[in-house]
C-alpha cells in the first residue's frame, strides 16, 4: 500500500537565474532525508546559489496514477548532427511530420523563447504543423509531481549505470518522458538540456520508449529544451496542462533497458516504429 504522499521541491538560484531543480513524491518518514538530499544537491552545483527554494506540499486526495517506465535504448553516437538525423527519423516514424520535428529543432536550437533565449518549460506542438499551443512562450509547461517509488528508482539506478547511463539526469528524465508520453493526446517528445556541459538528449513516446543520444548537441552550447508533440483532434489543452503539472505519478516499475548500435537501431528500432 501507498502512503500518504508529499511533493518536495527544490530550485535554487543566482543572479536571479535558475540554476537547478528536482523535485519527489515521498511520505511523511521521508521528507526529512528528501529535504536534506536536495538542499546537498542545489549546494553541491559548481555554479553556487543565492537562493535555495524547498516547498513540502501534503497532495491531499488528489489521485494517484501509477506507471511503468518506458523501454530505454541508448544509441552511441559520434556528432550532434547525426544524433539529430537519427532522431528525426524516429519522431517521423512515431507520427510526428517532418515539419513539426524541424521547427521544434530549430527553435531548440536557437533559442525558444520570444527574446531567443532558453524557455523555463516544454513546448506543446502540433505533431504534423509544429503550431506551438503552450499559453506563455517564454515560460512553457514545467511537467511537475512525478517520481519513482523507492523500490523502482533503486533498480532504475542500477540498471542504468550499469549500462553506462550513470548520470543523475538520466533516471528523471526518464521518469519525466514516462509521465508526458502517457497523457492522452501526447504523440511524441523531444529535449536537450540547457547545460552546456550536457551534450546527450532523448526522443521519447508510448511505443518506441525513451531513445537516449549521446549527443543532440555540442559542447558548450548554451541551448536546450523539450518540445511535447500532441495530436490536434485528440488533445485539450486545459486537460493537459492540469495533468502534466499537478496530477501525481509514480513509477513503479523499470522497462527493458539497453544500448543498441547502428543494426539494432535500423533493425529493432525504426522498423517496429515505422510499422506501427
Ligand atoms: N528554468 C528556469 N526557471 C525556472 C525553472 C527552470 N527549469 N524551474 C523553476 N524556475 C523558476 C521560474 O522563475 C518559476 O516561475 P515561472 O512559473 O513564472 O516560470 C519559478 O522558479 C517557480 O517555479 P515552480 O515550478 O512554481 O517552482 P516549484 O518549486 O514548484 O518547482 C521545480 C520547481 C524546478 C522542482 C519544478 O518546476 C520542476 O522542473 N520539476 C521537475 C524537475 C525534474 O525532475 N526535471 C528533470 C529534468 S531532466
Ligand atoms: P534540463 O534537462 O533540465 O536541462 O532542461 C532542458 C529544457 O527543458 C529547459 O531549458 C526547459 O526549457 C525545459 N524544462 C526544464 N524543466 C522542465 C520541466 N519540469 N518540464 C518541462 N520542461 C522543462
Amino acid at each position: 500500500m501507498i502512503d500518504h504522499l508529499y511533493s518536495v521541491r527544490m530550485r535554487s538560484a543566482r543572479h536571479g537565474k535558475h540554476v537547478s531543480g528536482a523535485e519527489r513524491l515521498v511520505s511523511a518518514g521521508a521528507i526529512d532525508g528528501t529535504v536534506h538530499d536536495l538542499v546537498a544537491r542545489a549546494m553541491n552545483k559548481e555554479k553556487g546559489f543565492d537562493t535555495i527554494t524547498i516547498q513540502v506540499e501534503s497532495l491531499g486526495n488528489s489521485p494517484l496514477r501509477l506507471l511503468s517506465a518506458l523501454d530505454v535504448c541508448s544509441l552511441g553516437i559520434q556528432d550532434y548532427l547525426t544524433g539529430r538525423a537519427a532522431a528525426l527519423r524516429l519522431l517521423q516514424g512515431a507520427g510526428v511530420g517532418s515539419m513539426a520535428v524541424e521547427r521544434a529543432m530549430e527553435l531548440i536550437a536557437n533559442g525558444a523563447s520570444p527574446g531567443g533565449g532558453n524557455m523555463r518549460g516544454a513546448m506543446i506542438m502540433d505533431a504534423q504543423t509544429g503550431e506551438r499551443f503552450e499559453p506563455e512562450t517564454d515560460r512553457g509547461v514545467r511537467v511537475s509531481r512525478f517520481d519513482w517509488t523507492p523500490e523502482a528508482r533503486e533498480d532504475a539506478g542500477r540498471t542504468l549505470s550499469r549500462l553506462g547511463m550513470a548520470h543523475y539526469r538520466t533516471p528523471e528524465a526518464l521518469a519525466l518522458a514516462t509521465k508526458v508520453c502517457n497523457a492522452p493526446g501526447v504523440r511524441a517528445e523531444l529535449c536537450w538540456s540547457d547545460d552546456p556541459e550536457y551534450t546527450a538528449g532523448y526522443v521519447a513516446s508510448l511505443g518506441m520508449g525513451y531513445v537516449r543520444f549521446s549527443f543532440l548537441k555540442k559542447a558548450g552550447d548554451e541551448k536546450g529544451g523539450r518540445a511535447i508533440f500532441v495530436d490536434r483532434g485528440s488533445f485539450d489543452l486545459k486537460s493537459l496542462l492540469h495533468y502534466l503539472q499537478r496530477q501525481p505519478v509514480l513509477i513503479n516499475a523499470v522497462g527493458v533497458c539497453r544500448n543498441c548500435d547502428g543494426g539494432d537501431f535500423e533493425n529493432n528500432l525504426l522498423r517496429p516504429v515505422l510499422a506501427e
